[in-house]
C-alpha cells in the first residue's frame, strides 16, 4: 500500500489541487485504457504481458543454475537496462546469493579495471541487457567481459553468458552464432519502464529477491490505479500536484528519504522522470537527497535558498530494524539518547525536517508500509503510471528520448563509427 500526504497545512493550496484534479480528469480515463498512439511503448501497462507465469518460470529455472554455479553475476546494462534491478538488489539482496557487479554503465578504464580485478579466481556469469544493442557502454563492456570469460573458461564461456535483447536485434544474432542463452527484451517497452520484465526480474531473482511478490505488488498497484476514479487515485493526485506546481513556476522536484536503502532507487526514479518529461523545453528536473546526511549540505539550500523546488519524501511506516543507543558511562553530552532506538531517532529527524521544510516549500510524503519486494513492485508501477499521467498533463510524449541522441553524433564521429 502507498499513501500520499500533503504536508503543508494550507487550505487554499489543497483546494487548488482539487480544482486542478477536476479539470484534467479526462487524462486519467484515457491513460487507464492505454493509447493506440503509444501501443509500441505500453507493454508495461499490464504486468501480465511480460511477467506472467511462463516468464517467471523460465527466469526461476535459469536462476537455479546461476545461484548453484556463480560467485559473481555481472549485469551489463545502462539506464533502463540496469537501474530497476540495481535499486532493488542494493536495497534487499538476500545473503548467500551471488555478488552482483554492474558493468556496461561506464567508459572509464579505471572503473572497468576495478570490475575485472574483482572477478579473478571467482566463478562468473554475465547477463548483457540491451534493447537494440547500439548503446556504446554495454557494447564495449560486453567485449571486455566476453574476452575475460573465454580466457578463463574456453568454450564453456558460452554457457555463462545470458543475453536479454529484443527479437530480431543484432544481439539475438550474436546469441544464435555463439550459443548464448537469450531472454526477450520486450519490444513494446522502453528501458526505463522494464522493471517488471526479464530486464529487471532476472538479475533481481539471482540476488534472491522474491520476484513473485514483486510482480504481485506491481499487479495490485496496477489494478488500483487503472480502476480508481480521479478523486481517490494517488498516481493521478501526484501527477496533478507536480503539474500544478510546475505551472506555478517550480522547476525542481527533490525525492528525499531517511532510509539509505533507497540510494539506488533514486537513480531509477530520476531516469524515469528526466527522460520521460524533460523535452520540448518543458519538465521538472528530478533530484534526490539522502537524509539525514544531506541535511548537513543541501538542507541549507532547501530551507533558505532560492524557492525553486518542491520536495517529495519517501517514508516507511513500519519499523523493520532496531538498534538501541545504550549508556556507556563516558560523559559525551549525548545522554538524551540513552535507551532510545535509532528507528525512533531517525523518525524524529524525519518529522522535524518535514515540519521545517513545509514552512518554506511545498512538501509531500509518499509512504509505504515496509521495504520489501512487494512494495518495490508497488513503487515501480506507481511511479511509471504517475509519470505517464504527468507527461500527458504537461503535453509531452512519456516514451521517447530524442534529446539523448545529440551528443552521440559527435562521439561516434570522433570514434570513427
Ligand atoms: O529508457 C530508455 O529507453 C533508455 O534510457 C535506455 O534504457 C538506455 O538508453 C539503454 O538502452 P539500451 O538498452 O538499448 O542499451
Amino acid at each position: 500500500m502507498i499513501n500520499l500526504f500533503i504536508n503543508n497545512k494550507d487550505t487554499k493550496f489543497v483546494n487548488e489541487i482539487k480544482m486542478f484534479e477536476k479539470a484534467h480528469s479526462e487524462v486519467l480515463s484515457i491513460a487507464q485504457k492505454g493509447e493506440m498512439q503509444y501501443e509500441d511503448s505500453q507493454g508495461w501497462l499490464d504486468t501480465e504481458e511480460w511477467a506472467n507465469q511462463k516468464q517467471l518460470e523460465r527466469i526461476e529455472e535459469l536462476v537455479k543454475e546461476i545461484q548453484d554455479r556463480a560467485d559473481i553475476f555481472v549485469l551489463i546494462g545502462v539506464g533502463g537496462s540496469n537501474n530497476s534491478a540495481r535499486s532493488v538488489i542494493e536495497a534487499i539482496q538476500k545473503e548467500g546469493t551471488p555478488k552482483i557487479i554492474y558493468a556496461g554503465n561506464t567508459l572509464s578504464p579505471n572503473a572497468l579495471n576495478k570490475i575485472l580485478n574483482q572477478l579473478e579466481g571467482k566463478s562468473v556469469y554475465v547477463n548483457c541487457i540491451a534493447k537494440n544493442f547500439e548503446t556504446l557502454e554495454p557494447g564495449a563492456s560486453f567485449r571486455i567481459l566476453r574476452k575475460y570469460l573465454y580466457r578463463c573458461y574456453g568454450n564453456e564461456a558460452n554457457e555463462r553468458i545470458i543475453v536479454t535483447g529484443t527479437k530480431g536485434s543484432s544481439l539475438e544474432v550474436l546469441c544464435e552464432e555463439n550459443g548464448y542463452r537469450f531472454l526477450e527484451f520486450p519490444v513494446n517497452i522502453g528501458g526505463r519502464y522494464t522493471a517488471m520484465t526479464n530486464v529487471g526480474l532476472l538479475p533481481m531473482a539471482v540476488a534472491g529477491i522474491d520476484i513473485r511478490e514483486l510482480v504481485k505488488g506491481a499487479h495490485d498497484m496496477q489494478k488500483q490505479l487503472r480502476e480508481q476514479r480521479a478523486e481517490n487515485n494517488i498516481a493521478y493526485e501526484y501527477a496533478c500536484i507536480r503539474n500544478l506546481l510546475y505551472q506555478k513556476g517550480y522547476r525542481i522536484e527533490m525525492l528525499s528519504s531517511f532510509e539509505p536503502q533507497f540510494r539506488w532507487f533514486y537513480k531509477w526514479w530520476i531516469q524515469l522522470f528526466a527522460e520521460s518529461e524533460g523535452k520540448e523545453d518543458k519538465g521538472i528536473f528530478p533530484v534526490s537527497s539522502e537524509y539525514s546526511e544531506e541535511l548537513h549540505s543541501v538542507g541549507q539550500f532547501v530551507q533558505d535558498g532560492s524557492p525553486i523546488l518542491f520536495e517529495t519524501f519517501l517514508d516507511v511506516k513500519e519499523q523493520q530494524d532496531s538498534l538501541l543507543v545504550e549508556r556507556d558511562g563516558v560523559k559525551d553530552y549525548f545522554d538524551y539518547l540513552d535507551g532510545k532506538d535509532f528507528w525512533e531517532v531517525n523518525k524524529a529527524a524525519y518529522h522535524a525536517t518535514v515540519t521545517a521544510h513545509s514552512e518554506k516549500l511545498p512538501c509531500f510524503t509518499l509512504q509505504i508500509d515496509t521495504i520489501d519486494a512487494y512494495h518495490f513492485g508497488q513503487l515501480f508501477y506507481f511511479f511509471q503510471f504517475a509519470c505517464y499521467l504527468s507527461c500527458k498533463i504537461m503535453g509531452v510524449n512519456a516514451f521517447d528520448q530524442p534529446g539523448v541522441e545529440a551528443y552521440k553524433v559527435g562521439m561516434f564521429q570522433a570514434l570513427g563509427k
